[in-house]
């Protein structure tokens, strides 16, 4: 994996994923903008040297997009790869209880987000000839999540946004796929562990844990590794797709012969 002369934006790039994603780029040679809301996205880009840049930003607002573009390009001259890769959970409610203003942020930030993305920086890369776009779904992409409906919904969405522009920006040398996580070891799988019982997340952990055909979360480390391969010239095969990076949750169903 070779990112000697790219440059990347990672959305979302404070923590997490986001963060793990910058930090794969940069070992690999890359310069890196990292994206997000909070502004301890500067000091996180400080400490990740000077190839680095954070710019605070929030992605479901078209001039901060636009701004995060400009910046990129002011300070390093063009754009060879986008993760978009920021969302957030919502809440966990059934649909006949969920909050219309917790659904409409979900939707702005996790699809609409993804979109403006798309939408201000495949200029820059068509006008390049080349480029190459991570969206970030979910294993909520591909199945039914009880009690995160606007979540689940963003994901799907994401999914068909990725096959729909991939077809669009094939023959300009661009390609668009996605990865679908499985349970990985972040604040956002805290946080909803944490609203499903407040009182034991610790509990819901360990049975979420059991019910993954590996027994474990994944790591931020570990999805980047998959985000990065995409972003790279070794999937240069690779485009509209969706990559599961679940741990078989979504592939390997409950059988009798694999309870213990
Ligand atoms: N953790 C998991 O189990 C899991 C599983 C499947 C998919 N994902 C997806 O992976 C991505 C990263 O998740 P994570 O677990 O690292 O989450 P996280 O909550 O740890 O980090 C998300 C980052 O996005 C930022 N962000 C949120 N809204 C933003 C906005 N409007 N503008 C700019 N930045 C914003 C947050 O400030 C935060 O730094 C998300 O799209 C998430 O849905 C996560």
């Amino acid at each position: 994996m070779d990112f000697n002369g790219k440059v990347a934006v990672v959305t979302g790039g404070a923590t997490g994923i986001g963060y793990a994603v910058a930090q794969g780029f940069l070992k690999h040679g890359g310069k890196v903008v990292i994206v997000d809301r909070d502004p301890a996205v500067v000091e996180a880009a400080a400490g990740l040297g000077a190839h680095a840049l954070g710019v605070v930003a929030d992605i479901s607002k078209s001039g901060d997009v636009q701004a995060y573009v400009k910046a990129a390009l002011d300070v390093f001259g063009k754009i060879d790869c986008l993760v978009n890769n920021a969302g957030i959970e919502g809440k966990i409610a059934p649909v006949a209880e969920y909050d219309e203003a917790v659904w409409d942020q979900v939707i702005a930030i996790n699809l609409k987000g993804t979109f403006l993305g798309l939408r201000h920086v495949l200029p820059v890369m068509i006008a390049q000839g080349s480029g190459s776009v991570v969206n970030m779904s979910s294993t909520a992409g591909v199945l039914g999540t009880p009690r995160m409906a606007a979540y689940t919904s963003s994901k799907h969405a994401v999914i068909g946004l990725t096959k729909t522009v991939s077809g669009e920006v094939a023959r300009q040398g661009i390609r668009v796929n996605c990865v679908c996580p499985g349970p990985t070891d972040t604040k956002m799988l805290r946080s909803i562990e944490t609203m499903i019982n407040p009182n034991d997340p610790d509990g819901v952990r360990e049975a979420y844990k059991a019910a993954i055909p590996t027994g474990r979360y994944a790591t931020s480390a570990e999805i980047a590794n998959v985000v990065l391969f995409l972003l790279s010239d070794l999937a240069a095969a690779v485009t509209g797709a969706h990559y599961m990076a679940d741990m078989g949750r979504t592939q390997v169903g409950a059988a009798v012969t694999t309870v213990k």
